[in-house]
């Protein structure tokens, strides 16, 4: 049986049923492995972490993108259960587009490609759009691709680079669109949304697309369709709830928990995930090096470092990052003994996130229901479902709302 999309009905109820879930098992989803030598949660659940931490870097990351499916001790099938349960969320009801002219996809990367697609294929709105407003359009593909003849098309983004040469490719179609470069986030974009456009937004960050709900409900647009991400992206200390339910609610999230719904890695590639793995199994030595030489048993963060620091040996990598950290200059170390203490710690990681991973998709659903049930005290009709397979985007959730 397909699985249900989010109608206007359920959204409450669902919202509820996460925010209970993810609120009881805060515990087990807000400790990042990354900074703890031992998780709180291990003592409580002493048969599972020792479970997860007798595996392999190799086999947690098999696992690491059905990690629903994995076969450890109690409680943590439960929980899956529970958390697939309650992140059922089914496709949108899709359309039979036209085909676009070749000429649309020149120049675009083809997983953009066909993200642009998918969306495409999944706007389903009762009035035919005038007007598109592409939020964050970067060069414009998505709203070139909606834009048919009769239709409008203006492009906000604010990178001259992008919008000089999403406005040249807009001219060489002859398009009747203008990208206007523009500071979403600023005051003045309240006045470029109109009520006869149809804004949508895909893949525009955290504080961006919230800003799109903000001024198209103010502004009077009766249809829009936001397909968000990077939630962690915002200008706050702490998330601010958009819709009453979310803001009656106890859970407090911090960018580092918004984080969570973006750590998995389909779309990366074996070098990238080779190279990810170096740098965080380095990082966890020179972790383990800082505590000693500082003396405080206590994560310490460290930037991000460009490559050329991991084709250094790995003892000068632990000097540099000591001194770019004001950590006492390390004396001498065995440090091929440090480097695979890194790299265990690396596959311990690993396998301890498979737990705190169960809670992604939950604490995303959490999120675009908010988004949804600020839309509907606004007065929308909203529709919730995924737009695209999530080996194509893990971002693939989208929500449409119109009213009259
Ligand atoms: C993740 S990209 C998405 C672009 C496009 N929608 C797509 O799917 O390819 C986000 C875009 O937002 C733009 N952006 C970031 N901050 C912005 C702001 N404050 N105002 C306007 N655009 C912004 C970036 O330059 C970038 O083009």
């Amino acid at each position: 049986m397909p699985e249900p999309i989010l109608t206007p009905g359920d959204l409450l109820a669902r919202f509820q049923a996460l925010d209970g879930f993810l609120l009881q098992h805060q515990a087990l989803w807000r400790p990042r492995p990354f900074h703890h030598l031992q998780l709180p949660w291990e003592v409580e659940l002493p048969e599972l972490a020792s479970w997860l931490r007798s595996r392999s870097l190799e086999q947690a990351e098999a696992s690491d993108n059905n990690p629903f499916a994995l076969a450890a001790p109690s409680p943590f099938p439960d929980l899956a259960h529970q958390a697939q349960t309650l992140s059922l969320l089914g496709e949108m009801p899709g359309m039979h587009s036209p085909p676009r002219t070749h000429a649309l996809s020149v120049d675009v990367p083809g997983r953009k490609l066909a993200q642009i697609q998918a969306f495409a294929n999944h706007l389903q709105f009762r009035k035919r759009p005038q007007h598109w407003l592409d939020w964050c359009s970067g060069k414009g593909h998505l709203g070139r691709w909606l834009t048919k003849a009769d239709q409008r098309l203006t492009c906000l983004e604010h990178d001259p680079a992008l919008i000089e040469s999403g406005s040249a490719m807009s001219k060489r179609l002859g398009l009747d669109a203008t990208h206007v470069q523009q500071d979403v986030l600023a005051d003045d974009c309240n006045a470029r949304l109109q009520k006869e456009h149809t804004p949508v937004a895909l893949h525009a960050c955290g504080d961006l697309h919230v800003r799109l709900l903000q001024l198209a409900s103010r502004n009077g647009c009766t249809q829009l369709a936001v397909a968000p991400c990077c939630y962690n992206r915002i200008a706050t200390l702490r998330y601010q709830p958009l819709s009453a339910a979310a803001q009656a609610s106890a859970l407090q999230l911090s960018p580092d928990d918004l984080g969570l719904p973006l750590s998995e890695t389909v779309t990366a590639g074996a070098r990238v995930r080779r190279q990810r793995n170096q740098s965080m199994a380095w990082r966890l030595a020179f972790d383990l090096l800082q505590r000693q030489l500082r003396g405080i048993d206590e994560y310490l963060p460290t930037p991000s470092l460009p490559s050329d620091w991991f084709s250094k040996p790995f003892a000068s990598f632990c000097h540099d990052l000591a001194e770019l950290r004001d950590v006492p200059t390390p004396g001498e170390q065995d440090w091929p003994a440090l480097e695979a203490q890194g790299w265990q710690r690396l596959a311990d990681v690993r396998n301890l996130e498979l737990l705190r991973n169960l809670f992604r998709r939950p604490l995303e659903l959490w999120l675009l229901l908010d988004r949804a049930l600020y839309l509907q005290e606004q007065g929308y009709n909203v529709k919730l479902g995924t737009f695209c397979d999530y080996q194509l985007s893990p971002r693939n959730l989208l929500l449409l709302a119109e009213r009259a």
